[in-house]
């Protein structure tokens, strides 16, 4: 019989990071921080991009320090074409864009009406929020990925995508295998993240109710996330592209 070969496999080379510069917009809410640690963690340089300036700047002079790596925090509207051009001016300062992470969640005034009594314009808020600056947020940085040939796109969506009613994620998940099947051949890939529930906030009744109908036995902590960020982003994930990574404890397994 013929000797079978042992594969060299190294686990800390593909999920490495050093020195590739990964934005998480939207960076700076509950699951942000983790996310963008995981990004460190692993050698890169996070750049969180958010509405709350103060809140980014904060989290990324705490990421340099307790990773050693450049960490970059910038207040701004995602959702705004001007200061999102000026805002990766300043981030191609620390290096090319290797990874970019949707993330933003725009809750407007009224986001949550029921649908009866739900404003157009609350709407059009949202879903300017969260989707169009995803798209401009693709726009600054697929040319980029395409010139080098290699890069890495996380959209982040909502358990309520595959077993709800959200048409709004549905289109992100769309997207993201609309950018799959173009960029592919480019080295670019793009993956959705789907998310369960993250317990904070919510009433013991809700998490009970929560927890009692999810395999796992509980809703998730933000921590629960951060390897599959780190699969997508990584080489580790280098034949993964138009898929969606559903993380959610068993949720939607019923
Ligand atoms: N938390 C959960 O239970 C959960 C579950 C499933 C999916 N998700 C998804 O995870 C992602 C992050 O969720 P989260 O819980 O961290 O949300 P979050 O509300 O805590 O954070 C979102 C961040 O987006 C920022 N933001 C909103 N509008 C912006 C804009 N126009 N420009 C810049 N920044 C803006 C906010 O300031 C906030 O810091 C979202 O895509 C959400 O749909 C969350």
């Amino acid at each position: 019989m013929a000797e079978i070969a042992v594969p060299e496999v190294n686990i800390q080379d593909i999920f490495n990071l050093g020195g590739k510069v990964v934005v998480l917009a939207g960076g700076a809410g509950l699951l942000g921080p983790y996310f963008a640690a995981a990004v460190a963690a692993a050698g890169g340089s996070p750049v969180v991009m958010d509405l709350d300036g103060p809140g980014a700047a904060s989290l990324s002079t705490g990421l340099s320090r307790r990773y050693g790596v450049p960490a970059l925090g910038l207040g701004l509207d995602v959702g705004d074409e001007a200061a999102l051009r000026s805002a990766f001016a300043e981030v191609r300062r620390l290096g090319p864009v290797h990874g970019l992470v949707n993330m933003v969640y725009a809750k407007p005034p009224g986001y949550y009406q029921s649908l009866e009594s739900y404003s157009a314009g609350t709407w059009e808020a949202a879903l300017h929020g969260s989707l169009t600056s995803a798209l401009l947020c693709l726009r600054e940085t697929l040319p980029e990925m395409c010139a080098r040939g290699s890069g890495s796109i996380v959209n982040v969506g909502s358990i309520y995508g595959i077993v709800g009613p959200d048409q709004r994620i549905y289109e992100g998940l769309a997207l993201t295998r609309w950018i799959a099947t173009t960029y592919g051949h480019r080295g670019v890939r793009a993956n959705c993240l789907t998310l369960g529930g993250v317990q904070g906030g919510q009433s013991d009744r809700f998490v009970e109710r929560y927890s009692g109908r999810t395999p796992l036995g509980r809703m998730a902590c933000p921590g629960d996330y951060t390897g599959a960020l780190l699969l997508l982003l990584s080489e580790a994930g280098r034949y993964l592209t138009g898929a969606n990574l559903v993380v959610d404890g068993g949720w939607s397994a019923w």
